[in-house]
């Protein structure tokens, strides 16, 4: 068993975090989401893993390595252009050769692994087995239409979805699925659809089985979705406390301070981590909020929150919640011009003032 991991595309719905960085590079909770799978393929037993990533950038490559702190043995595909997840089945066909793969997409994030996905797929001796999951948004993914507890069809983002399942981005193919990409038509939107791609497998009579994801499942496309899956791995975390926090300091909860960081006359409301070489002062921090290495908060107020590296917030008089805050970010209280906004902020940023 091998695994296909897609890092590529160009994450525009995330912008404007993805203007600088790959969006399967964004941290959730201080560790970047591409992070969580290469852990869940090297938890499942894998050792090789091929990392389809955007031909005109070396971030993927350069972030990951050679896999060795997983124990895997990584190798790098390129893609020239998008075009579609069935396309980046198609490049991986040399790395994959006859072996069984495991086709996972790097911005999904699955709590319990994926060991239990191949299990069932080996011992039913399926050619397909698709991971869904339930969703109050169907139209937003691939969604299976069930008869009798097989799936007899799967349509990409329809409008008028025939269940409340998506298809997750974690598959378990055997060699057939890349005589099924071959096979495809670009869709309306011009892309290869991985779900005609299982259509196609379902129309030629193969095994395509399924497996529930009862735990939590996130696909990390739009900004909610990364506060969400953040406040989910935030619930999992174990405290640790590295900085130093002073005596007129309360911390609750579950809370991770890096190393070099001190928290000053604040409150930390766990589940929160800090990163290494933090200053937090007259400030309250959480819950589920993640903060970067090298950030300063002074007199602020941050609930439910992502702020990168490097960021100085200082004097924000109401409290910021559900915010996602770039590398380098300063916000400060204005002092030259008091009761006025200021922004000096960079293309597709969204502000909300109150
Ligand atoms: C892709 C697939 C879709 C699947 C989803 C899971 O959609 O096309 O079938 O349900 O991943 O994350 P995308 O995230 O590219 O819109």
């Amino acid at each position: 068993m091998k695994a296909l991991l897609a890092s590529g595309g160009r994450g525009t719905r995330l912008r404007p975090i993805t203007h600088t960085q790959n969006k399967h590079l964004i941290p959730i909770a201080n560790k970047p989401i591409l992070h969580y799978a290469l852990e869940a393929i090297a938890a499942s037993g894998i050792r090789e893993v091929g990392i389809v990533h955007n031909a005109d950038s070396q971030e993927v490559p350069n972030n990951i390595g050679d896999g060795s702190r997983w124990g895997i043995v990584i190798t790098y595909i390129p893609q020239e252009a998008p075009g579609g997840l069935a396309q980046v089945v198609r490049l991986g066909e040399d790395f994959v050769g006859s072996d069984d793969f495991v086709f996972y997409l790097g911005d999904n994030m699955v709590v319990g692994g994926i060991a239990r996905f191949i299990d069932q797929f080996k011992a039913r001796k399926c050619d397909c087995l698709l991971t869904l999951a339930q969703v109050k948004d169907p139209e937003r993914f691939g969604v299976p239409e069930m008869r009798e507890g097989r799936i007899v069809r799967v349509e990409e983002k329809p409008k008028h979805p025939k269940s409340g399942y998506a298809v997750a981005g974690i598959y378990v193919y055997n060699k057939s699925i890349f005589e099924a990409v071959r096979n495809l038509k670009p869709s309306e939107r011009g892309e290869l659809e991985i779900s005609d791609a299982h259509q196609y497998l379902i129309d030629h009579g193969k095994k395509v089985d399924f497996c529930e994801i009862t735990g939590w499942w996130k696909d990390t496309g739009k900004p909610e979705d990364l506060l969400e899956a953040n406040r989910l791995v935030l619930e999992h975390l174990e405290a640790r406390l590295d900085g130093s926090v002073d005596a007129s300091s309360t911390i609750s909860g579950t809370v991770v301070l890096g190393s070099g960081s001190r928290v000053v006359n604040s409150t930390i409301l766990g589940p929160v981590i800090l990163g290494n070489n933090c200053v937090v002062q007259d400030s309250t921090i959480g819950p589920f909020t993640s903060i970067g290495d090298n950030t300063e908060i002074r007199s602020s107020e941050i609930e439910f929150s992502i702020v990168l590296e490097r960021c100085r917030i200082h004097g924000v008089k109401k409290r910021l919640k559900g915010s996602i805050i770039g590398y380098d970010v300063e916000i400060n209280e204005t002092e030259s011009q008091p009761g006025v906004h200021c922004f000096i902020i960079g293309d597709q940023s969204r502000v909300e003032v109150g």
